[in-house]
């Protein structure tokens, strides 16, 4: 390394912090960087005439969640109830993009503000029939988003006249208004240039859906598609109206490895200490499994590489070691030294953290993360 890479690497180390914040191993994040990915996604997403509601499971924070708001997000995406009850706190457009299955999911639902402008994405008849049941019987309207599966084959229904149907029956409910579709690319995770036809198959499922829909007389106001791998193709699915992107706020081995963030983008990384390297060739880290996470995500192998010397790959993880791979490189680490390692992938290792470690220029504070968790949020 020369001696200017090293002393930029130390520079965005954390130095003078207060010793109680470095405890490692800890999720570290960058806040000038983050405030950049907001504000080009942000930018991409107005400059094609398209809303950008972030999925707030990667980070799970309200103060990125502040961020993102303030760089022009429309609103907010998220998973679990008690993401949304944290969230709904931040802004009036949220968009619950998972089925809420069962009376204590539903109670919790409809107990969200009622000022919030409320959607849900669900895909069978038995969820749209229990939640405009619910709905009513507390005089509420919730939007209904109806998800299509475009080739995952996760959820969503399979065709443009499953959508319909579907649609077509929440418009016959009270309690409940058609107000859009949904679909989520994630089996989309080839290379940024790759992804031509995969997308274009994507384009023609929804184009085909947005024909049936207009010929049935439903037009929806939403169209919410978009991911992290397929972020700066996003517009490429004609009709759409908001895109989701997620991870893009902090980026991941993934995001790098698909091409669509550089490693100046990586807003996150677990700070971690070297504890041992007697083991020729290796030196042992102490964020393993229960710090990163055994995420593989179809990459080169292991679970993570070094920030500041990207030829250093995680080879394994034991719950609390993580052993990097020293064959590829001349650097030799000292017991003690602190490093950053770029998870495979950033939602799973930031729910496995207590809170963030934030920095911002040479200030670090510490990021609580209220949306981790299940319970209702006491707040
Ligand atoms: C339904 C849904 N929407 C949006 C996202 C965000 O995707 P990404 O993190 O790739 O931006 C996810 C991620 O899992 C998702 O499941």
């Amino acid at each position: 390394m020369s001696p200017s890479e090293a002393s930029s690497s130390r520079d965005l180390l954390p130095a003078s912090a207060d010793p109680t914040l470095l405890e490692t191993p800890v999720g570290y994040v960058d806040l000038r960087r983050v405030a950049a990915n907001a504000e080009r996604v942000a930018k991409y997403a107005s400059a094609h005439g398209l809303g950008w509601r972030p999925h707030i499971k990667t980070h799970k924070s309200r103060a990125i969640a502040r961020i993102q708001l303030e760089a022009g997000a429309v609103g907010l995406t998220v998973a679990t109830l008690h993401e949304a009850e944290v969230m709904a706190t931040l802004t009036d457009d949220l968009l619950l993009a998972y089925p809420p299955v069962g009376a204590r999911k539903l109670d919790r639902l409809l107990r969200l503000p009622l000022t919030l402008d409320l959607k849900v994405a669900l895909d069978s008849v038995e969820v749209l029939q229990a939640l405009a049941t619910a709905a009513e019987a507390v005089g509420r309207t919730v939007g209904i988003v109806v998800e299509q599966d475009v080739g995952m084959g996760r959820v969503g229904v399979q065709s443009g006249d499953a959508v319909t149907g579907l649609a077509s029956r929440a418009s016959d409910l009270a309690g409940v208004e058609f107000r859009g579709i949904l679909f989520y690319p994630g089996h989309i995770r080839m290379s940024h240039e790759e992804q031509g036809a995969h997308l274009k198959d994507v384009a023609d499922r929804v184009h085909e859906t947005l024909e049936r829909l207009g010929a049935a007389g439903l037009e929806p106001g939403i169209v919410s598609g978009g991911s992290t791998p397929t972020l700066w193709r996003s517009h490429e699915v004609a009709g759409l109206t908001e895109i989701r992107s997620g991870s893009c706020i902090f980026n991941d081995r993934e995001a790098v490895d698909v091409g669509v963030a550089s490693r100046d983008d990586l807003a996150y990384t677990v700070l971690a200490t070297v504890i041992s390297t007697a083991v020729p060739g290796r030196a042992v880290v102490d964020a393993g499994s229960k710090a990163l996470s055994k995420e593989t995500r179809g990459n080169g192998g292991g679970f993570g590489f070094l920030l500041d010397h990207p030829e250093v790959v995680v080879a394994s993880l034991s719950e609390e070691h993580g052993v990097l791979d020293l064959g590829s490189t001349t650097w030799r680490p000292a017991i003690g030294e602190r490093v950053r390692v770029v998870p495979n992938h950033v939602c799973v290792s930031v729910n496995l953290q207590d809170h963030l470690l934030a920095r911002d220029g040479d200030q670090h504070s510490l990021l609580p993360l209220e949306g981790r968790g299940r319970g209702p949020w006491k707040g």
